[in-house]
């Protein structure tokens, strides 16, 4: 049932699929919505919004499925809103509803300040669809973080867009052209994070360090290292070919940026390289990754990878297994391409795909050893842990090190948001256990 009263809050239901940067807007837009409040079930909703994601056919797929099943709940409830967000609303637009009449509104990536305009008309019992890519910062119209105490790790937009243009990928397409946000935004955005209690942030952007926004990033990371309270400053996902040697040097000279860097290659074969369109080798890849490590020799790995890009052969293959060997990643996501309609590589020959398959369980293999390893290697050390949460156990406090492991620690006696070292006492699959020193 809908509520009549107009002074009781509506309820808002946020499903968010795909990366760090979606779970960013759709904060951003619950908070952008006056006179609703969250809740975890879409049964209890007034308003549903998917946040979605397009960077793979199955994860559009998916968002067609969820409205599948969300139509009876809007037969039950007549007033119930659904409405899509996202990659796949401005990939898609008016062809959600075409598909599903039970949409009410679409709103892309770029529009969403625009979303309580949007939510006027839903109440008037119109629809609304905006996928501009308008001329206004959306950032500058929307309210400061200014709501109720957060989590002590936060992620912060800083870039958004792709100019980059991989021969695999929508984001160009969906995101749009890269645009930076005015530091002293950003400063002050992080500024009200740390007033609610936040610790840690992750600057987020599609290509974060082609961060031109009248700073570098490397001197955005430096002035975000002054503000007080602000104890750690992580940063993704980062291009190969924008990693430039102050950022390099800030990784050495700022303490409270982690030692740990999201660096996609996507494939250890030049030929393939080549043919997506990134604009660097493997050679190249590794020698940065050299010159990283000679400033900061413990920085933590990270990587993404696609197997069966068009016409990769075996051999293609093998050259990516071998610089996943050479990289040792703490992290990699790997990935079998995906056809993505209206991207070049869309009309190229098709790998196999039990072929693809195949190659992508034995590099996960490989990078799920890798992982173990690294994860394995810790057990004896000395790190620090930002404590997020209670753990299940009593006593037990559950954070991140400075390496994004995370870190059950035993009879603990911090309080979340505390940055407390600890001695890792025993690996396990997916987590650490530590004791507090
Ligand atoms: N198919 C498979 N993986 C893709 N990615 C981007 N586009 C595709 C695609 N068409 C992967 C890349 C990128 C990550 C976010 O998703 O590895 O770095
Ligand atoms: Fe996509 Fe390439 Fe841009 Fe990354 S750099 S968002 S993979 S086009």
């Amino acid at each position: 049932m809908s509520d009549t009263k107009t002074d009781t809050p509506k309820k808002l239901f946020i499903k968010t699929y795909g990366c760090q940067m979606n779970v960013y807007d759709s904060e951003r837009m619950a908070e952008s919505l006056e006179g609703y409040v969250q809740t975890d079930t879409a049964e209890d909703a007034d308003m549903i919004l998917l946040n979605t994601c397009h960077i793979r056919e199955k994860a559009a797929e998916k968002v067609y499925s969820e409205l599948g099943r969300l139509k009876p709940l809007k037969d039950l409830k007549p007033d119930l809103k659904i409405g899509v967000a996202g990659c796949v609303a401005q990939a898609e637009g008016a062809e959600i509803m075409r598909r599903q009449p039970a949409v009410d509104l679409v709103v892309g990536p770029q529009s969403y300040h625009r979303l309580p305009q949007m939510e006027a008309r839903l109440r008037e019992g119109k629809t609304a669809l905006d996928t501009d890519f308008p001329e206004e910062d959306k950032f500058a119209h929307l309210k400061g973080r200014t709501g109720a105490r957060r989590a002590p790790a936060a992620f912060l937009t800083v870039q958004e867009g792709c100019d980059k243009f991989c021969a695999f990928c929508v984001v160009p397409y969906t995101r749009g052209a890269e645009v930076s946000r005015p530091a002293e935004r950003v400063l002050r955005e992080a500024q009200e994070l740390v007033e609610r209690g936040v610790r840690e942030v992750t600057l987020l952007g599609q290509n974060v360090n082609a961060y031109h926004g009248d700073m570098t990033l490397a001197q955005l990371i430096r002035a975000l290292g002054k503000i007080d309270g602000l104890e750690r400053i992580r940063y993704t996902t980062s291009h190969p070919n924008d990693m430039d040697d102050d950022l390099i040097a800030a990784h050495a000279d700022t303490p409270k940026l982690m030692p740990y860097l999201h660096l996609p290659v996507q494939s250890g074969s030049d030929r393939i390289l080549k043919r997506m369109n990134r604009s660097h080798t493997a050679e190249s890849y590794l020698r940065l990754i050299e010159r990283i490590r000679e400033v900061r020799p413990d920085i933590m790995m990270s990587g993404d990878f696609i197997v069966g890009f068009p016409e990769e052969t075996e051999a293609d293959f093998q050259a990516t297994m071998d610089l996943v060997e050479q990289v040792n990643y703490g992290y990699a996501y790997s990935f079998k391409y995906s056809t993505r309609p209206g991207t070049p590589a869309a009309s190229r020959a098709q790998v196999d795909p039990a072929e693809a398959d195949e190659r992508l369980q034995r590099l996960q293999a490989l990078i799920t050893r890798q992982q173990r390893a690294i994860q394995e290697s810790m057990v004896g050390r000395d790190l620090s842990v930002l404590v997020e949460k209670a753990g299940r156990n009593a006593g037990q406090m559950l954070g991140k090190s400075e390496y994004l492991h995370s870190v059950h620690i035993d009879n603990s006696t911090a309080q979340i948001g505390d940055v407390v070292p600890v001695r890792i006492t025993r690996a396990m699959t997916n987590s650490l256990t530590a004791r507090e020193l």
